[in-house]
């Protein structure tokens, strides 16, 4: 049977899913997983108030499962995520001093990136640092840090695991906007520094407030032409049917339109198991019966 990891893999491309660890024990589950998917990104377990939730003690057994199991199938890793606003432990938040918190996040991105060097695909080293307006989003890191804290933590994942793909990761950021000049001027600006940076994720969350921009192909594009990869990496959309369909339609054709992007990923297995209000945003339902929007990516694949 033709499936979607091979489809995209006859165009060069890889084809992943948001993974939670609890269900790799669900046979109907990795049963499809197993069939549909050549990534895996950790839902999770990757998360700093998962992996370090009391400072300097590292818990990855949760992660550890969803890499090994993806090795055993040779499927790629996507690692979600080294420094992030949200899903912070409590100590973090609570860390004033800008040098400690700075310290703090060094040594939880060689700690985790180091745990897992030379096993992760592609790390989001950053995730979602701008706000909608295209300014720093108000998070500790940016408090405290100030706007320094982006490039801290591709340096240390760098040197954490210097053969991983390093990405930046945000939503909102698919067509032309002051979010996504945004993320493009810092782009631009590590690749003059020869700051490490390999690629851009795209998160890909779309609903009637934000539909597929016409010019997410033209956006794509001239990320790519910075010279990094991009990747659409948890895409997901409200609704059902033929117009849902449709939407995935055009975002996987942008991204075919563009030779760097590599990576498109949907942000779970099934509707079975999702996690937000969006609830069937994918493109299995809860029955694992094949949706209009699979038929509609596989088709565009
Ligand atoms: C989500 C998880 O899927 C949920 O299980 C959790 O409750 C909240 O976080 N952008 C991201 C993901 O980059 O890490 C987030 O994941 C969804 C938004």
């Amino acid at each position: 049977a033709y499936t979607l990891k091979d489809a995209a893999a006859a165009t060069g491309r890889v084809f992943g899913a948001v993974v939670p660890a609890g269900l790799l024990g669900v046979a109907d589950y990795t049963k499809t997983l197993d069939q549909e998917f050549g990534q895996v990104t950790p839902e999770n377990e990757m998360k700093w108030n998962v992996v370090e939730r009391v400072r300097g003690k590292f818990d990855f057994a949760a992660a550890d499962r969803l890499v090994d199991y993806a090795e055993s199938r040779g499927m790629a890793v996507r690692g979600s995520v080294l420094a992030w606003h949200s899903q912070l432990p409590g100590w973090v938040v609570n860390i004033s001093s800008g040098a400690r918190l700075l310290t703090a996040l060094r040594e939880h991105i060689a700690g985790v990136a180091g745990h897992f060097r030379g096993r992760v695909d592609y790390w989001d080293v950053v995730n979602e640092a701008f706000g909608d307006s295209g300014a720093r989003r108000n998070s500790v890191f940016q408090e405290r840090i100030g706007d320094g804290w982006v490039e801290e933590a591709f340096l240390a994942a760098e040197a954490a695991d210097p053969t991983a793909k390093l990405c930046y990761n945000d939503y909102y950021t698919d067509g032309f906007g002051p979010k996504s000049d945004a993320v493009y001027d810092l782009v631009r600006d590590f690749v003059a520094r020869g700051v490490p940076i390999d690629c851009v994720g795209f998160q890909g969350y779309f609903n009637s407030d934000h539909r597929v921009p016409a010019d997410m192909a033209a956006n794509l594009r001239r990320f790519a032409d910075l010279g990094v990869d991009v990747h659409l990496t948890e895409l997901n959309v409200t609704g059902s049917g033929e117009k849902q369909a449709k939407a995935y339609a055009v975002a996987v054709s942008a991204c075919l339109a563009v030779p760097r992007c590599t990576v498109i990923a949907v942000g779970g297995v099934t509707d079975k198991y999702y996690w937000n209000a969006a609830k069937t945003p994918l493109l299995i339902d809860a029955d694992y019966s094949r949706k209009p929007a699979y038929f509609s990516v596989l088709d565009a694949l």
